[in-house]
């Protein structure tokens, strides 16, 4: 959403249509037209004091291209939305398009306003690259002005030119398939016409790539005296001074630009290209201004959006888990219940730590910092004085294994999954830890289950130990028997009785396990060499190359909803049954209700979790692999039917309500 507030352009501009409405519509002189011959050698600022152009928002010309019938929101100086060329009835300003056998005035079937129709260029006609085109001159006194040329494009993609005051003002934009593109230029006029031309020199033989033109403004660029920049600054006090309204990247290059103007100020006291130099700041001003984005708050899972933090920034838990906790607040030490959201930070890419996020009524999201860090280099692990602190006591063999394991350059760090164990009061994250090895180089070649642990959920989080896990006993078939006690993708699972399991892919990816976790949560509950197959851990589905685990209990059964194994891409989902974490489990299949592609809706599963009305909501990740921390957070409600059978229905917003 863009900032929403009073600016004096915009304010002017509801001026301008007021104005327009109640039929002041032309400059007040106007009326006088004669008075304000435009010849060649009369500038803007001749006929025209900056606070007549000011109420009318600079604004002089609004083309709804095509639309020669409607007088709806024009500019100061027509009558009409469109015209061909010539005076116009009532303003006299020589404006408008010329007319040609191949131009086709096209009503858009969803167009309003501006858009209401657009030019197209006729099937049959006969194409000149560099001749066909759309022609508009407009009439205006000398002076500098604002072009903006608008194109909403329901065909393909193709590029657009535009060659103002023969200058190629917009060179080949591209116009997307339905979308408005919106282009604008600057240019000087020196001879009383504005003229302009929007063709496409690279349409050739290919009709897809006819240019259209939807709408044209034209608007005087303001005089740039120091007292205008100045004027439009103090407007923009009121946004500097509500920093916390915005995200943290939309303020900071506002503020940028606010900065850079006062140093503009300050430098051409006096200059004789003072004008130039404000002019610039006042539109780079204008740009970021009207790009300040507000921070968010959600009433509403929206999939799919960006979802950001109660501070604007995106919101950096991926292959997380939800729950609700009951812990000592950082700052009061009461004790407070709250939402708690941990996952991987992508905010870097593919190598990042933990960040844990709190929440009341799970739709805004407050960030509580990265609870497990990654080490930058193995420098930094002995000098940095929360790495000092966290791993004291610690032999130089033990730190360099820590580092190995949370290298920032090399550790793989994903789905972590915490729990609270009662018994020792601490809070435990496990989490899918990987990396090249001393005989790979891949970068998933660990294959091994990370552990940290916490005296709260906050962190910070000590790593402990990467840990190879249960084998296939000698009995059954191994799928991967080159590479014993794998484990990638995983989670966890805390049964009412307090017993934990994790369960992860093992087996090269091909099977997945459950295995039962000791009191403490801090390794298994049985050695590997002495764990019992059925007592200590199972297999489940041996071979069917299942990943992306969710687990969760609803009454007596128990849930697995999981991925198949095509990396970031998205596959169908899967789940299965059971009656005891450790006892028979059945295939139910897919769960998600018109998925017509088969992608889980283009995400992959993470965790369901118990919202407080009931509600079990499933969590997905939609990676966005070349910009990982851009990937989206695919929460959706799962559905029971009565059959004890479970399904999941894309909705695009929804509440727990
Ligand atoms: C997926 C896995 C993700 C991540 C990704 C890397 O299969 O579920 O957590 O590891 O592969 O390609």
């Amino acid at each position: 959403m863009k900032a929403n507030h009073g600016t004096y352009f915009k304010l002017f501009s509801i001026v301008t249509i007021a104005a327009l409405l109640t039929g002041i519509v032309y400059i007040e002189a106007d009326k006088d037209n004669l008075k304000r011959q435009i010849n060649k050698e009369t500038s803007f600022w001749d006929i025209y004091s900056e606070e007549e152009l000011k109420a009318n928002d600079f604004l002089l010309y609004r083309v709804d291209c095509g639309n020669v019938l409607s007088h709806a929101k024009t500019g100061a100086f027509q009558s009409t939305c469109d015209q061909p060329y010539g005076p116009d009835e009532i303003t006299k300003r020589k404006w408008g398009y010329e007319p040609k056998d191949y131009m086709v005035s096209v009503k858009d079937k969803y167009g309003t306003g501006l858009n209401t129709y657009k030019w197209e260029i006729s099937e049959d006609a006969w194409y000149d690259n560099n001749l066909t085109g759309f022609y508009y001159n407009f009439e205006v006194p000398k002076g500098e002005y604002e072009i903006t040329l608008g194109f909403y494009n329901p065909f393909s993609a193709r590029p657009i030119y535009a060659q103002i005051e023969d200058n190629m003002l917009v060179d080949g934009e591209k116009i997307l398939k339905y979308k408005l593109t919106e282009c604008t230029a600057y240019t000087s006029v020196e001879d009383s016409e504005l003229n302009l031309k929007v063709f496409n020199p690279q349409r050739g033989v290919d009709a897809m790539k006819n240019p259209i033109l939807s709408y044209i403004e034209v608007r005087v660029v303001p005089k740039f005296g120091r007292e205008l920049l100045l004027s439009y600054m103090e407007s923009l006090k009121g946004a500097l001074d509500n920093q916390g309204l915005y995200t943290p990247e939309s303020y900071e290059s506002f503020t940028k630009a606010y900065q850079d103007a006062e140093q503009v100020l300050i430098e051409n006291n006096g200059s004789t290209k003072e004008n130039i130099e404000f002019r610039k700041s006042y539109f780079a001003l204008k740009t970021s201004f009207e790009a300040l984005e507000e921070i968010k708050v959600y009433t509403s899972f929206n999939p799919a959006k960006p979802w950001t933090d109660t501070k604007g920034n995106l919101i950096q838990a991926h292959g997380g888990q939800v729950q609700k906790l009951t812990f000592k607040d950082k700052e009061t030490g009461k004790s407070v219940t709250k939402w708690w959201w941990v996952g991987e930070d992508k905010s870097k890419g593919a190598h990042g730590g933990i960040c844990a996020y709190s929440s009341d009524d799970l739709y805004n999201w407050q960030f509580e910092g990265v609870v497990m860090r990654n080490v930058n280099s193995r420098e930094e692990l002995d000098n940095d004085e929360y790495f000092k602190e966290l791993y004291k006591g610690l032999s130089k063999e033990e730190l360099d294994n820590v580092y190995t394991c949370l290298s920032a350059s090399t550790a793989i760090i994903e789905r972590p999954k915490l729990i609270y164990n009662e018994k020792t009061d601490k809070y435990i994250i496990w989490f899918h830890a990987d990396g090249p090895t001393a005989t790979s180089n891949s970068s998933y070649a660990a294959a091994s289950a990370g552990v940290a642990i916490s005296d709260t959920p906050y962190g910070p989080f000590k790593f402990i130990d990467r840990y190879r896990l249960n084998v296939c006993p000698d009995d059954q078939e191994d799928f991967h028997p080159e590479s014993k006690g794998m484990a990638r993708d995983m989670n966890l699972f805390v049964d009412d009785d307090k017993t934990a399991y994790i369960i992860y892919s093992s087996e090269e990816n091909l099977t997945l396990y459950i295995s039962k976790l000791n009191d403490e949560y801090t390794y298994l509950a049985t050695p590997v060499n002495e764990a019992k197959y059925g007592e200590d851990f199972i297999r489940l589905f041996p071979g069917a190359q299942r990943e992306a685990p969710a687990v969760f209990k609803k009454d007596k059964t128990y849930y697995l909803v999981s991925s198949g194994c095509t990396g970031w891409a998205p596959n169908q989902a899967r789940y299965y049954k059971a009656s005891s974490m450790l006892g028979e489990w059945t295939n139910e299949g897919d769960p998600c209700i018109g998925d017509a592609q088969k992608t889980t809706f283009d995400s992959q599963s993470t965790c369901v979790f118990k919202a407080d009305n009931g509600t079990y909501v499933f969590m997905a990740d939609r990676w966005n692999p070349e910009d990982l921390k851009n990937s989206r957070y695919i929460w959706l409600p799962v559905i029971f039917n009565d059959d004890g059978s479970i399904a999941l229905e894309y909705t695009e917003e929804w509440t727990l309500k």
